[in-house]
């Protein structure tokens, strides 16, 4: 047991998807996996533990930004033995070309800042998907008829931004969208030897300021939840 996980020794598997909404962990675990177990509940932040096609998954929660992101993952990595850790959430758009409900897996992570800056200090440290479980859900997606937007995207420490000139130079640049989790979970994948990968899928646009409506984004999560699983059992 952690500070913030109280699953026993061996309730937490191998596998562990990681979207930012705990409720959300509970739907997909009961959407699509076997015999699920709640294994976490500390703080409401839900763990559940089941199989997916005879495979042991775990679909915990991460909590929103970076802060939150690391503590589960460190805990999960470090403690728990995670091995593949995939984020599945959703993101603002920032290029005209990616749509509402597109989805964009992260090859790169950009950020002002992460939760590992006080050990990089003035070293502009690149955060990067694992190859293998990029490429497997880029498969998994276009086996399914969905064509992913795949390169880089903006890991920020804000939702409510009030740097419309960063935004500008991220999109200069060709970042495809913007979250507040990826580029600290990439970073503690690369710290740790493990294999770490976000999937996404587009709820809101800043440039043609689209949003997606709630009810529709169950539809576009169930998909990357599918792709997630996918990805890391090819
Ligand atoms: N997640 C989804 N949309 C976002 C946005 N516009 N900014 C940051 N995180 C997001």
């Amino acid at each position: 047991m952690t500070v913030h996980i109280d699953a026993k020794p061996g309730q937490i598997a191998e596998t562990v998807l990681m979207p930012g909404d705990p409720l959300r962990a509970q739907w997909a675990a009961e959407t699509f996996l076997e015999n699920p177990e709640c294994v976490n509940r500390v703080r409401g932040m839900f763990g559940f533990t089941g199989t997916w096609k005879g495979n042991r998954v775990t679909i915990h929660g991460s909590g929103m930004g970076m802060p939150s992101l690391s503590i589960y993952a460190n805990e999960l990595i470090r403690d728990y033995g995670a091995k593949t850790l995939i984020r599945i959430g959703s993101c603002g758009a920032m290029q005209e070309r990616v749509a509402i409900r597109d989805v964009i897996i992260a090859m790169t992570a950009s950020s002002l800042s992460t939760p590992s800056r006080g050990i990089f200090r003035d070293l502009n440290y690149a955060p990067c998907a694992d190859y293998g479980l990029l490429r497997s859900a880029a498969d998994a997606a276009l086996a399914r008829g969905i064509t992913p937007h795949m390169g880089g995207i903006y890991s920020s420490d804000v939702f409510y931004d009030e740097r419309p000139d960063l935004n500008e130079e991220m999109m200069r640049h060709g970042i495809l969208g913007v979250e507040m989790e990826a580029a600290e979970l990439y970073t503690l994948g690369a710290r740790y030897g493990v294999r770490a990968l976000a999937v996404l899928t587009v709820s809101d646009h800043l440039v043609t300021h689209e949003a997606l409506p709630s009810e529709d984004r169950e539809r576009s999560f169930g998909d990357m939840v599918e792709i997630a699983l996918e990805a890391a059992f090819p």
